[in-house]
């Protein structure tokens, strides 16, 4: 089976994907670009990584799009992409615990205030503030997918009360009055793109935090700002931006009250989402279902 790989993937880490994915299936042959365009109609699955809009097209044989990011935002955001090919989205547990150690740190963070600590000892500055418990600091997840499951999981286990919310009719603003802390999981959709607002933010109590480990595009990044410099809110922590990299000279740089991550939050790890793209392989090839399919019609 001739499989393309391409994406926003410099030579070493086409090098690293195609050395786990051929060992996780042996059966294929990779293509890059060029190789796919030389003979496109043998291309029957396409491996991806954000892939510039148009890498898709005109491959008459492909039959699967199996995404190395979690997020499928970028990808359907091509209005190339073939609309008949099944698409399906990283679904890794080591990609949910890389996650639920992020937001278990960020929490841990805004908890315990150790990111006035740090901020504190930049001033040489000593000084000690109440010490709250876990369970006097209420985490509200948005997103319940693999990755707000495994997140709200550790972070109960650390004695934390958790509450989820997934976009399924349920109210968000009475969940969020009872947060002090929000974590923002959900995929990026037309209707969550922007949800991170000013009415977002007014229905949080005074004091809380907010956690962005979903997109950029869910936050009204002047309404953040507002939230923050109004003191409503206490701090947020950021690890994904409307452009990335973040511009140098940003505001969330510098900002007090922000701390930025450079899109860390949860990597794909080589490691193991070649063995899930691998599966998908196979059962593409066995004629057995396909996993964790993408409906296009939801957005994720
Ligand atoms: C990372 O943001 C991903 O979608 O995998």
């Amino acid at each position: 089976m001739k499989v393309l790989l391409c994406g926003e993937l410099d030579a070493a880490e086409w090098a690293t994907w195609r050395g786990a994915l051929s060992a996780a299936a042996p059966q294929a042959e990779w293509l890059d670009l060029r190789q796919a365009r030389q003979d496109p109609a043998a291309v029957q699955a396409a491996v991806v990584a954000n892939p510039a809009p148009g890498s898709l097209q005109g491959l008459p044989g492909l039959r699967l799009i199996q995404s190395l990011w979690a997020g499928v935002d970028r990808l359907l955001s091509d209005a190339t992409l073939p609309p008949q090919v099944p698409l399906a989205r990283m679904v890794d547990p080591a990609m949910s615990e890389a996650m639920a150690e992020t937001a278990s740190w960020a929490v841990l963070t805004l908890h315990r205030d150790f990111q006035v600590y740090a901020a504190q000892q930049r001033r040489g500055e000593w000084r000690v503030w109440p010490q709250r418990r876990a369970g006097e600091v209420r985490v509200l997840v948005l997103g319940q997918g693999e990755m707000g499951r495994c997140v709200g999981s550790r972070l109960a286990a650390l004695g934390y009360p958790v509450q989820g919310w997934r976009r399924d009719g349920q109210a968000l603003a009475p969940r969020l009055a009872q947060a002090d802390i929000v974590i923002n999981l959900l995929p990026l959709t037309p209707q969550t793109r922007g949800l991170l607002a000013a009415p977002f933010f007014a229905a949080l109590p005074r004091g809380a935090a907010v956690i962005n480990l979903g997109r950029g595009a869910h936050v009204v990044d002047a309404d953040l700002q507002a939230a923050l410099d109004s003191g409503h809110l206490r701090h947020a922590v950021l690890d994904v931006f409307h452009t990335e990299p973040l511009a140098a000279g940003h505001p969330w740089w510098t900002h007090p009250l922000v701390t930025v991550l450079p899109h860390a939050a949860a990597q794909t790890d080589p490691r193991t989402a070649a063995a899930v793209a691998a599966a998908n392989l196979l059962a593409l090839q066995e004629g057995r279902p396909l996993a964790h399919l993408v409906a296009r019609s939801r957005g994720y």
